[in-house]
């Protein structure tokens, strides 16, 4: 049980790094995640690397006793990499490009871009790997946030019959298995087909299921590549994603087997207000979140996670990007941590260290407020710190794994299926697995997520 947190050393003034060091381990942190945005800084122009800064801000941060999580950049392609390279953006199911100038504007399928990220990973890794402040990894950051995970680029598609063709060895028992004999839909050779959009009604739902399949299995060839770059030059040093809450646009067990540690997200609040709930139920919980979210988050993310799991980000007061954006309750930054601990995890990392007074995220708390003094959140992360050292020594093993009597299968495909084939409009799946959990939890029962083919 530790605590961590989120830091931007390229968004303040390296006077104050020391000093923000420093106040952090007062406070009782203990590990701190960089530099999952920070390309522009690492690599302002086409090969030419800018690493004296970094260096000093994780010797700055080793210094201070805090172990470092190093990230890979990938999330923010730069500026000069897009305009060299416009194919890296991924297409919409319009058949338009997405745009630079925000995050994550990238198309897994791109040759283009899978050889710039081997060749950012490996210069930060090589770079970082034996640093002895870098403790863990994260690899990009929150794969398939703002719907990424699809695109419908040519790259796309083409990589797409190689994948149909891996999987069902010729075109005939494609159509087979598929049964394109319904409305003439037989193909003739692999080359033959697109991606499944922009028919005239509904496309076969078999082509749909296999782009959502092959979308997915895209991102786990994606993040296995920078793994085992990571494990190249960093032997040793456990790594981590940071998933999102209730995300089920990709195979998540697929992409957790090439981790060590299963992260997730958790905002409470931002959740309640952009899932399914009925506006009573929103308004019951606005400052709390509904009770069973978060607690099926952790169980759903400590089912696929070798190590501990973690909350990688944990909302430490405001969000600025659901509907409407309330601050917390008070103790509920605290409240969080401990409903964290109790479901089994390692750390508990909040989102961020102090709010930045610019760019998309400045109405986002953090721990600290824009002119660095400790907000609400951060006073809550100071006793949980005090706390934790109390209960450790109390009980060592304060933290050891339980097996619950409940095993609820949890299953990415399903959601797929249940999406190309909804027997009504309103079936949602991860709802409805959420509301057998939170029936089980009502009666007192803990319950253990897990994949179809777990060992039961
Ligand atoms: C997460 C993301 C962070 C930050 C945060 C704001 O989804 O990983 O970078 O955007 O949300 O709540």
């Amino acid at each position: 049980m530790r605590l961590g947190v989120c830091y931007y050393p390229e968004h303040w003034p390296e006077a104050m790094w020391k000093d923000d060091a420093a106040r952090m381990k007062a406070l009782g942190i203990e590990q701190v995640r960089i530099a999952e945005f920070a390309w522009s800084r690492i690599e302002p122009s086409p090969g030419e690397y800018d690493w004296g800064w970094l260096d000093r801000a994780i010797d700055t941060l080793g210094e201070a006793g805090l172990k470092v999580v190093m990230c890979t950049p990938t999330a923010t392609p730069p500026k000069w990499l897009i305009d060299r390279h416009p194919e890296i953006l991924p297409v919409g199911a319009d058949g338009r490009p997405r745009a630079f100038g925000s995050r994550r504007h990238y198309d897994f399928s791109s040759p283009a871009w899978f050889e710039a990220s081997q060749r950012i990973c490996t210069a930060v890794a090589q770079r970082y790997g034996q640093h002895p402040a870098v403790a863990y990894w994260q690899t990009d950051n929150e794969y398939g946030c703002h719907n990424t995970v699809v695109s419908y680029s040519e790259s796309a598609v083409k990589r797409f019959r190689a994948w149909l063709a891996d999987r069902y060895g010729s075109i005939g028992a494609l159509n087979t298995a598929w049964g394109t004999v319904f409305w003439s839909m037989e193909y003739r050779s692999f080359d033959e087909i697109d991606a499944p959009v922009a028919t005239v009604t509904e496309a076969h739902p078999s082509h749909r299921l296999d782009y959502r399949r092959f979308a997915s299995d895209e991102v786990a060839r994606y993040n296995r590549m920078q793994v085992e770059i990571i494990r190249a030059h960093s032997p040793g040093r456990p790594v981590a994603h940071n998933f999102m809450q209730l995300f089920t646009e990709f195979d998540h067990y697929k992409v957790a087997a090439d981790l060590d540690v299963a992260a997730w997200d958790s905002y409470p609040l931002g959740a309640l207000e952009e899932q399914w709930f009925a506006p009573d139920v929103k308004a019951r919980w606005l400052r709390s979140g509904h009770p069973d979210f978060a607690s099926f988050n952790h169980d759903v993310y400590r089912g696929m996670s070798k190590l501990p799991f973690w909350v990688m980000e944990q909302q430490p007061g405001p969000v600025n990007w659901a509907q409407w954006n309330p601050a917390p309750l008070p103790g509920m930054v605290r409240l969080w941590s401990w409903e964290a601990f109790a479901h089994g995890a390692g750390c508990v990392s909040y989102f961020r260290w102090r709010q930045a007074p610019f760019a998309q995220e400045q109405m986002h708390a953090g721990l600290n407020t824009p002119d660095n003094r400790l907000d609400v959140g951060g006073n809550e992360a100071a006793q949980v710190a005090d706390e934790i050292r109390a209960v450790l020594a109390a009980n060592a093993d304060a933290n050891a794994a339980i097996r619950s009597k409940v095993a609820l299968v949890y299953d990415y495909e399903a959601k797929w299926l249940f999406e190309i084939h909804p027997q009504g409009a309103d079936f949602h799946y991860p709802r409805f697995a959420f509301e057998y959990y939170s029936a089980l939890r009502s009666l007192g029962l803990d319950v253990d997520i897990v994949p179809v083919d777990a060992a039961l």
